[in-house]
């Protein structure tokens, strides 16, 4: 397996580590995230999640243990710009996040300012602006864009940094669902080029956008696994209140009923499928013969 890009080991964190009695937003956290990774990390409010996305590029530093960034430690100053350079950061609300009046000048500002020569930083432009599907809005102004096309402009100009590790920290939740889907979109597709994705999110249907899923509580990792793996657990999940998606919920509940039907379906096509079968096959769906009702019998 090749090496883990971020390797978080042993981190317990305090915002008041001299207080008389710190308070620990994060506990006794290991984890690595390899290069290629989609990871989600999902979790009640208040949990760490921010905390800890805030360890991967340096924003934060661990009280005990280290951060380990394409094996630069976070803890060495002379690391910290090579480690925010690695990995790029976007937020939830995607106007703070505009600094230009013209849409390419928003997404070249991070590179011209690092001082990235005229040619590489238009082909950069293009290539973050492309990415996202934003091409057509270059010469627009940012303030007139819909909140999905603002956060796709902010994506590329993470992006145009050329970072390995993009780190998406409820960049969904101020968008409408169709914003919602651009963005996700976009992230699908930087991740199957090549970047590294860590999403935070309290949508749980956008966390089976994953190959990983860490579920967070109290600043510890409670639960982590593939997303089928981790939401399966439907009653663990329910335990720590936190939602599951739909569909598993749906899949959840008609295998209570009949334990034939497939309890870790994870998206509308997998339930889909599985219901068109069992119809073709006359087979009963969570206890209800459907052939029954199709032949009166
Ligand atoms: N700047 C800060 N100073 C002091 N305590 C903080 C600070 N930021 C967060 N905390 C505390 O640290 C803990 C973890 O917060 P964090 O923001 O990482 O949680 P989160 O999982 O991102 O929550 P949310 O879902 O609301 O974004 C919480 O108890 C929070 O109150
Ligand atoms: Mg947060």
């Amino acid at each position: 397996m090749s090496e883990p890009i971020i390797r978080v080991e042993n981190v317990s964190f305090s915002y008041n580590p001299s207080a008389e009695k710190p308070v620990f937003a994060l506990q006794d956290i290991n984890l690595e995230v390899f290069p290629g990774d989609y990871l989600v990390i999902v979790g009640h409010n208040g949990s760490g999640k921010s905390t800890l996305a805030k360890h991967f590029n340096a924003l934060l530093r661990p009280t005990q243990g280290d951060v380990w960034v394409d094996g630069m430690n976070t803890k060495d100053p002379k690391c910290v710009l090579p480690i925010r350079a690695t990995v790029g950061m976007v937020f939830q609300i995607p106007d703070n996040q505009i600094v230009a009046t013209v849409v390419e000048e928003d997404v070249a500002f991070g590179p011209a300012n690092l001082g990235v020569p005229e040619e590489e930083l238009r082909a950069r432009v293009d290539w973050a602006l492309k990415i996202v599907d934003m091409d057509a809005y270059r010469q627009r102004a940012p303030h007139l864009l819909s909140s999905g096309q603002k956060q796709r402009v902010a994506i590329a100009g993470a992006m145009a940094l050329k970072p390995k590790v993009l780190v998406l920290d409820e960049s969904t939740s101020m968008l409408d669902p169709a914003g919602r889907e651009e963005v996700l979109k976009a992230v699908r597709t930087l991740n199957k080029e090549g970047t590294t994705i860590v999403a935070i999110t309290h949508f749980m249907h956008e966390a089976v956008e994953g190959n990983r899923v860490i579920v967070m509580e109290a600043g510890r990792i409670v639960a982590q696994g593939s997303p089928r793996e981790v939401f399966s657990n439907v009653e663990t999940l329910r335990a720590l209140h936190l939602d599951v998606p739909q569909v598993t919920e749906l899949a959840y509940e008609l295998h209570k009923r009949d334990n034939t039907f497939p309890a870790d379906l994870l998206t509308v096509d997998e339930i889909v499928q599985e219901i068109e079968r069992r119809l073709e096959q006359k087979e009963r769906i969570g206890g209800y013969s459907w052939a029954r009702h199709y032949t009166g019998q």
